[in-house]
């Protein structure tokens, strides 16, 4: 293990060729580098070399049964992680990649073992953020990368949040500023048929819907005492320290009065709130931090906004669930993963469970 994290400031769209050069160097020497793609940052090792693997698992406090993601620079190394590759496969990738998809397919001989824990399939992605692409290119392999956070923490969306993490434990930091989107790519397995959703994020389902009319969505949430189907389904992930209460229902006005009445019977909490929101609660008093405007805003701010309230020592966090369309389906899974599968629905049926008594 590092003692101490090399850390790289470049610009995101012209990335200093020297500290790429020395970052490509570090994954050839089994090493690790945490770099920005356009989801969020990831932790990288060489695909190829299962000791290097080993060592992210290590670093994140990762189980060795949820296995990592590898990320290619150009269409040439496709056949280096999969085989078998199916038409609709090459038909998503030409027209989503680069860019925030991941496709799980038949994995390839040369990839190790512990990169995808034992399966025969591997998910596979190719980022467009430019470091990533000349990180790739300089490292000319795959590179297997999960999020660059400790196992369960919410991932990282700037440099700061992987120090937080993993200062030390990484040998290099590549910090190009904020991801673009802010939450993890979105994950299509295409070893089921008919294709499945195994984790909406930065790629919406209805873009993948108009190439994949049959693709299947029923998401799957489990507990910590439950044996998982499929890696990845565990429901404790992305946490904040806090308890967060996650709030939904078509009357927005009753919902408001709920999160109101929770607020009010909480010591020592705080609320995860749009900018609406957060005019509509600033009567509370209480901290707030605001996820701004849209589902786009939302995704690039939420997991900086977790980190942000577990700093300030909460108990509880408070949170409206959003709409699915679009990037807000994203937004609703990593939410209800952080409320660790308690969704509170209120209707005006219910609405007197919420009344102060
Ligand atoms: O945006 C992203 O995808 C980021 C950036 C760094 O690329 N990476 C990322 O990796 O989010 P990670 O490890 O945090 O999440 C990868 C997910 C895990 O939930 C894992 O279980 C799932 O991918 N996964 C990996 N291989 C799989 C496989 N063969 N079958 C099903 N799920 C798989
Ligand atoms: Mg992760």
């Amino acid at each position: 293990m590092p003692k101490q994290t090399r850390v790289f400031r470049l610009d995101a769209k012209l990335p200093d060729g020297a500290a790429i050069g020395v970052a490509g160097r570090t994954i050839l020497a089994g090493a690790l580098v945490a770099f920005p793609t356009e989801t969020v940052y990831g932790l990288g090792a060489n695909a190829m070399d299962a000791a290097a693997v080993a060592k992210i698992f290590a670093a994140k406090g990762r189980p060795a049964n949820d296995p990592l993601i590898a990320h290619i620079a150009n269409f040439e190394q496709l056949p280096l992680v999969a085989r078998d590759i199916p038409d609709l496969a090459l038909e998503l990738a030409q027209q989503f990649w680069p860019g925030p998809l991941t496709l799980v397919l038949k994995k390839s001989g040369g990839i190790p073992d512990n990169l995808t824990a034992g399966l025969d399939t591997v998910a596979l992605r190719m980022p467009n953020h430019p470091v990533a692409q000349a990180l790739l290119r300089a490292a000319a392999r795959p590179i297997a990368a999960p999020s660059a956070n400790k196992f369960s923490r919410p991932s990282p969306t700037r440099a700061q949040h992987v120090l937080d993490d993993l200062a030390g434990l990484v040998d290099v930091l590549l910090d190009a500023g904020p991801t673009s989107i802010g939450v993890e790519s979105t994950i299509l397995s295409l070893v089921d048929d008919p294709p499945r959703l195994l984790r909406p994020g930065g790629l919406s389902l209805e873009a993948l819907r108009a190439l994949c009319p049959a693709l299947d969505y029923a998401p799957h949430y489990l507990g910590d005492d439950q044996v998982a189907p499929a890696p990845g389904a565990m429901l404790r992930h992305y946490s904040p320290r806090a308890r967060l209460l996650l709030f939904s229902g078509a009357d927005e006005a009753a919902v408001s009065a709920a999160m109101r009445a929770e607020i009010a019977r909480c010591d020592n909490v705080g609320l995860l709130a749009s900018d609406a929101d957060a005019l509509q609660f600033a009567d509370l008093n209480i901290p707030i931090e605001r996820l701004g405007a849209n589902a786009e805003e939302a995704a690039l701010r939420l997991f900086a906004a977790m980190r942000a309230l577990d700093r300030r020592g909460l108990d509880t966090i408070v949170a409206r669930a959003p709409e699915k369309q679009g990037l807000g389906l994203a937004l609703w899974d990593r939410l209800l993963r952080a409320a660790a599968g308690s969704l509170i629905e209120v209707s005006a049926d219910n609405i007197e469970n919420y009344v102060p008594k």
